[in-house]
């Protein structure tokens, strides 16, 4: 990887990461794991949200005591936004070096992640939308703290599925996730479920009827 925003190219083969080419004319679902999770489970999604979807997974590249992540944090819920940033900038190295590699062509490339995946993928979209443009984040939150870096994103679609109660993606902050991404253009659909941290029954299948209308 060369550049501090992800601008060079990746080296594929040094990146841990899943590819199932899965139905051609079925978008390819970009899974991203939680902090301590990794490429492999993730994609356990995959099937319950769009049956025959290709698969593209990568690992995190961030690490925290031994933990999978995406970009660094300085606590629960206090990240590192200058990491942040960078972190995206890689995956969006590492989707178009996938796009290169596996020919994917025009299809269309679908973020889905969980909890810090979910904070990478919104991440990425809002500062990227020219890479990626629609977002599944499960129990994620606002990944720039009090920054707001972005520009125009009225190209992008999220879908975020909370829990009511959930300390680790505080409402507030998924309020300021839906409130700064509308300003800047965004379309943003929002489902809370009672309970906290997680993925229910009831995200994945929110998700997916979200997924199936676009
Ligand atoms: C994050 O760090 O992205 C969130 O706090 C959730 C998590 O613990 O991964």
């Amino acid at each position: 990887m060369s550049g501090a925003g992800g601008a060079g190219a990746v080296d594929l083969d040094a990146w841990p990461h899943v590819f199932e080419p899965g139905d051609r004319d079925a978008p390819v679902l970009l899974t991203l794991h939680g902090t301590g999770g990794n490429e492999q489970e993730i994609t356990a999604l995959v099937p319950h949200l769009w049956p025959g979807a290709g698969v593209l997974s990568p690992r995190g590249r961030a690490n925290e005591q031994g933990m999978t992540r995406w970009f660094r944090r300085m606590g629960e819920g206090v990240f590192d936004v200058d990491d942040v940033i960078v972190r995206a900038g890689e995956l969006v190295a590492f989707v178009a070096a996938a796009r290169e590699r596996y020919e994917l062509g025009d299809r269309r490339i679908i973020a889905a992640g969980f909890s810090n995946g979910a904070n990478i993928g919104v991440a990425t979209a809002l500062l990227h939308p020219e890479t990626l443009d629609r977002v599944v984040a499960f129990s994620g939150m606002y990944p720039f703290a009090d920054r707001d870096p972005l520009g125009d994103v009225s190209a992008v679609e999220l879908v975020l599925l909370n829990g009511a109660a959930d300390p680790m993606a505080p409402s507030a902050s998924v309020d300021r996730l839906v409130e700064v991404a509308r300003a800047h253009g965004a379309t943003v659909e929002r489902h809370v479920r009672p309970g906290g941290h997680g993925l229910a029954q009831s995200d994945v299948d929110a998700a997916r009827e979200w997924l199936a209308a676009r």
